[in-house]
Order: C-alpha cells, then structure tokens, then sequence
C-alpha cells in the first residue's frame, strides 16, 4: 500500500489496499480542487474529526459540529439560564423562533422576513402544514405526493386522510429520479388541495422543478408544501420570488444545528391570516400570557408555533447559522456541485466496472447535495466502510450514499473514502 491516510492518528487499515491503476491522476485533481476551492478554510471553521474518522461523508444526515458552539452553549447555560433564570423568556428566548427563522429566510430560503418559524420537528411542521393546506381548500379531498417521498412525509398524509376522510393520490416515481413537473401536471385536478414534495429527493439526491410544480399547483387551485430538508444549507431556493405557499425542514442536515435541532416552516405572508393550523397551544396564540379563555390565533407566521420553544438548541443552531450567512448560499451550491461531480467521475471511473450503478442523476442542474450509488451487498459494505472510518450512509435495499457538505467535506476527503470503497468493493 503506498497511498497515505489523512492523518497518522486515523484509523490504520489492517490490510493492503487494492489500489486503481490511475490514482494519481485523480490525487492531482483533488489536490488542485482543494487548492482551488474559495470555501477551503471553512474545514477549519468545524471541530475536527474524531481520530477514528478517515472521511464524514453523513453532512446531509447529520452536519459536523461548527467551533464556537461548545463556547456558546457553556457560556449560556451559565449566564442565561444559570444567570437569568425565567428573567431570560422575557428578554430574547421567546423572539429566537421568529429572530432565527428571519435568519435562516435571508440566509438560505430566499425569502424575506415574517414568514419563518424555528420549533418543533419537521414531522410536526409538515403536519401543522399539510392540514392548514386542507382546510384552506374546502370542498377539496385530495392530497398528491409521490412514492417515494420521504417516509415521515408519506405517513403524516396517511394520518391526515384518515383523520380527515380525505383521498391520496399516488404519484410513482422512479426511485433514481424524482417527481417531474410532467407527472404532477397529469395527477392534477379541481380535487386536489395540496401538493407535498420534497426539493431534494432522500434516496437519489433528485432535484425536483420547483418553479414548475408550484406554478402546476397553483393554476390547478392547489397549494403546495415543500419538504426542503435536503435542499436547505445546499441548493439555494427562492421561496418568495416563485410564490411557494408553504416550506419546513430540518436543520441538522447541512445547517449543522446538531442531533435534533428544531426545524423550520415557511408560511408565504399572503396567505397568513387565512391559515388556520390544527395544533392551538398557547404560544401560537395572540397573547399567551394573557391567558384567556380562547384560543385566539397570534398574527403572521407565529400562530404556526404552539409550544415552549426548543431555546438550548437553538443556541447552537444560531452559531451555525453564521457560518453559512458568512460564506453564502451560492458559493456552497458552486462547491457541491464540483463535490458531487467529483464523485460522479471517482464511481464511473471505478466502480461501475465493478457491477456499482450510479442511483442519482448525472444532470448536476438536477441533483442536490448527495450522490447515492447501488450494487445488492452494499448494506455490508457500508459497515465494512463504517469500521474503516469512512462515514457515508445506507439507504434500503442497496444504496450507498455519499453526503457532501460543502462547508466541511474536502476533495482529498472524498477522494480518500473513494479509495477504500473501490478497495472494498474489488475486493467481493
Ligand atoms: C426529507 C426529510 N423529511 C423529513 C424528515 C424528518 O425530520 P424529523 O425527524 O425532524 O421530523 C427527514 C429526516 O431525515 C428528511 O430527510
């Protein structure tokens, strides 16, 4: 084995590395990427990786830890709530889900202030949506979503039917595609109240015609909820200017928020007040501490909120907020599309010899941040990579797929787990 780990703290493989006849050509590529890349010394912006990990390729799972955070969370567990106690609702914890959603609107949703809320899960958000939708349609029945959205997604429509007595339309996609805009123009009709889609498809990283879809939706009297949770902090979107009517999504994906920080929802100004969601706690309500006898709704987007917000969380969701606001949206879709181009090129130079499919689309103007390659063993594979320290993850049956943060993920990192994996995978 000549090729070098990372580091000689890292994990040593305990065996010769098969290597390809060509790696220095592509080490060459990685290294003027990587010389190249404008977002480079972001890396160092990030805790490092624990000695064990050669490569973290799970940045669309769960973001790396950006530094700053520990520090911030130290700092307000002593002084805030150490420090100020229940003072501290009253000055700046109740505004965080409203202060970090305007945040999170500029930075990353294109859309301009009042129309975010930072709480709850995406599950939950999806849900207050998806029945607000249905309610603002009376006389509709029918909710369109695809195959092969993802699961949360499909099941909180299966509840909502049921609960509501309202039908599904089942729109199938191919699974290494995505929901097409010729698709939903044909499952459209003067039944359907809403369209629920993901931008970026879970399993293919498929990067669906936003513009497209919401405009079929619109003309068909619809409305229309995004699932942006693989889009939002990779892939730039522009809820206000192609007129979206409703968005959530997580932020522990490519926003580095940390294991389970509180999710978003985009509610478009216009249709505020008409909206009316199914959850009346008291902190979506006008007045909460007024503490009447009804539930009146709060104005604007804040009446989609219903619970104590998620405050400790969301500290360290605001530090990794400054990290993406500092180094832009746009200059992180330029890298991700140069990351998951690499890794289109690394699979067909050597791995598609070996049996490997590429399950994600070649088109980078139709892929989001991942690239999800397929062969039967690659559930074992990816423990095999997983004891090697290489971190990608596996999707059911056979997908393997490779998150690429930009803010975190080098071309030699990438290329680095490329060569374990064609190890790995010559090796079966
Ligand atoms: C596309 C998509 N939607 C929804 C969810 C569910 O999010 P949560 O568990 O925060 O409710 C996930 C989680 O990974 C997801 O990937």
């Amino acid at each position: 084995m000549t090729h070098e780990l990372p580091s000689s703290e890292q994990r040593a493989l305990t065996h010769e590395l098969v290597l390809p006849a060509d790696l220095a050509y592509w080490e060459e590529k990685a290294r003027r990427a990587d010389e190249q890349d404008p977002l480079g010394a972001w890396r160092d912006q990030f805790e490092p990786l624990p000695p064990d990990v050669v490569a973290y390729l799970d940045g669309n799972s769960l973001g790396r830890i950006p530094k700053g955070v520990t520090e911030a969370m130290e700092q307000f567990l002593r002084d805030q709530w150490g420090g100020r106690l229940i003072r501290g609702w009253g000055e700046g914890w109740m505004d965080l889900p409203a202060a970090l959603g305007d945040r999170l609107a500029k930075a990353a949703l294109g859309a301009g202030p009042g129309q975010v809320v930072v709480g709850e899960s995406t599950t939950v958000l999806l849900y207050k949506l998806a029945r607000a939708a249905l309610e603002a349609r009376p006389g509709r029945r029918t909710i369109l979503v695809d195959t092969d959205n993802f699961p949360t997604d499909r099941y909180l429509a299966e509840g909502i039917a049921a609960e509501r007595g309202c039908r599904l339309r089942w729109v199938t996609t191919d699974p290494e595609a995505g929901l097409t805009a010729e698709q939903v123009a044909a499952n459209l009709d003067g039944d359907v109240a809403l369209v629920l889609a993901s931008h970026v498809s879970y399993r293919s990283a498929w990067l669906a015609d936003m513009q497209a879809v919401t405009a079929l939706a619109h003309d068909a009297g619809a409305l229309v909820l995004w699932d942006l949770s693989h889009s939002v902090g990779s892939v730039p979107v522009q809820l206000d200017d192609l007129e979206v009517d409703l968005a959530a999504g997580c932020t522990y994906k490519y926003l580095n928020g940390g294991p389970g920080s509180p999710a978003f929802a985009y509610v478009r100004s216009e249709l505020q007040e008409g909206l009316r969601q199914p959850i009346w706690g008291w902190l979506g309500s006008a007045e909460p501490f007024a503490m009447g006898p009804g539930y009146v709704p709060a104005s604007g987007v804040k009446s989609m909120l219903s619970g104590t917000p998620h405050v400790v969380s969301m500290i360290a969701l605001g530090v990794a907020l400054g990290h993406l606001e500092q180094a832009g949206i746009e200059a992180v879709r330029e890298k991700s599309v140069a990351l998951t181009s690499f890794a289109v090129d690394l699979s067909d130079a050597w791995l598609a010899g070996e049996g490997v499919q590429l399950a994600s689309p070649r088109d980078p103007d139709r892929r989001g941040g991942h690239v999800t390659l397929r062969r039967a063993d690659f559930e074992s594979v990816k423990d095999r990579l997983w004891s090697w320290g290489v971190i990608p993850d596996f999707r059911f049956p056979d997908g393997i797929r490779l998150g690429l943060a930009p803010l975190t993920t080098s071309f030699a990192e990438l290329l680095q787990a490329m060569v374990i994996f064609y190890d790995e995978v010559r090796r079966r």
